[in-house]
């Protein structure tokens, strides 16, 4: 038997940029999904947090979060003789919140596999097995930053991932007395998936119309030959770009101010140029803008709910009952804050 854990991570800037050969800044935190694999007679899923028990003659898809670990059995079944096992999974990750819990399971179902059957495969090939998995079985178009930072991240320390050619660094996290927080606008995101895609055609549109390969060789002079929607698309992607070398230099030279700025910066893009926010989501952005600790915020990963990753010098203990109070009035929803701390990539426990 073999038990593993992966954590769930936080992005701290470089959204949808992924998918655009760009740049990102995620980290992996102290909250996880945890599975024990065994040999068995037949594929049996089971997890304790959606009380689901889930007994299958052969791989296929269920439309369910099963579909999650048979994605990466089926990928790795491409190449591996696997016979059938069973995976029990616990976690205390908030679902939806947008902390990549699947790419948590994924990495947590295949590095299990990896561990009971001594498969002869890197951390960084589970990664690219866990994306094909997600694209491919369960058809979301993720780009790879959610299994790369779930796999391959250190703790206190971010990793600035090039997705172009999957260089990276792990970047210390020094906050000088300021912390990461998440305040989960309770907003599920229904659209996520039929969205998020969109914005992925939407990106290779813009390929297609200035006939370049990749984003990385689209310039600022190119947004003025596309319609007006893709330009702002565009625009977002090559500003967000830069926006995560600022925000690298600003962790290496510890200025949380401009840190700060530029998370607040990638909020205005990601609501009004790449429209991927809701109106909860910004009516809790402008309210942090309202308190003096708070030196940045955003919302973070794919978008249309989930979660806000906010920067302060202060937790927030005084200032979150008011905010949960005119929140659930106004949209009848609650809200919760987390203290976050980084951690390291997936790993076996036993
Ligand atoms: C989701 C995807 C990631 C990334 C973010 C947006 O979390 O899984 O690959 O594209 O959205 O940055």
């Amino acid at each position: 038997m073999v038990e593993v854990l992966a954590p769930g991570r936080v992005n701290i800037i470089g959204e949808h940029t992924d998918y655009n050969d760009g740049f990102v800044l995620p980290f992996a935190i102290d909250k996880h999904v945890r599975v024990r694999i065994e040999r068995a007679r037949c594929w049996e899923f089971r997890s304790e947090n959606f009380k689901e028990h889930i007994v299958l003659e052969r791989i296929e898809r269920t439309s369910t979060w099963a579909d999650y670990v048979m994605g990466v059995i089926n990928v790795l079944r491409s190449e591996f003789e696997i016979p059938p096992v069973t995976v029990e999974i616990s976690s205390n990750l908030p679902t939806g919140a947008g902390f990549s819990s699947s790419a948590a399971l994924e990495l947590a179902v295949g590095w299990g596999i990896k561990e009971l059957f001594d498969l002869p495969i890197t951390k960084l090939e589970m990664v690219q097995v866990c994306h094909r998995a997600e694209n491919e079985f369960v058809g979301m178009r993720c780009g790879i930053m959610d299994q790369f930072s779930v796999a391959l991240s250190k703790k206190d320390h971010a990793i600035f991932l090039d997705t172009a050619n999957l260089e990276y660094q792990h970047v210390p996290l020094n906050l000088d007395g300021a912390s990461f927080y998440v305040i989960d606008s309770s907003v599920r995101r229904s659209l996520v998936s039929s969205e998020y895609n969109r914005r992925r055609n939407e990106c290779e549109e813009v390929l297609k119309i200035l006939g370049k390969g990749s984003f990385r060789q689209v310039e600022f002079e190119d947004l003025s030959k596309l319609p007006e929607v893709l330009r702002k698309r565009a625009r977002h992607v090559l500003e967000e770009n830069r926006r995560v070398i600022d925000a690298v230099n600003a962790l290496k030279n510890r200025d949380m101010r401009r840190l700060g700025e530029v998370l607040y910066e990638s909020h205005e893009s990601l609501e009004k140029l790449y429209e991927v926010s809701c109106p909860q989501i910004d009516y809790i952005v402008e309210w942090l803008k309202q308190v003096p600790s708070v030196l940045g915020a955003r919302i973070f990963g794919g978008g249309f709910g989930g979660g806000i990753l906010a920067l302060s010098t202060d937790p927030l203990n005084e200032f979150a009952p008011k905010l949960a109070k005119t929140y659930e009035s106004r949209f009848g929803l609650p809200i919760s804050l987390m203290k976050i701390s980084s951690d390291d990539g997936v790993r076996r426990l036993n």
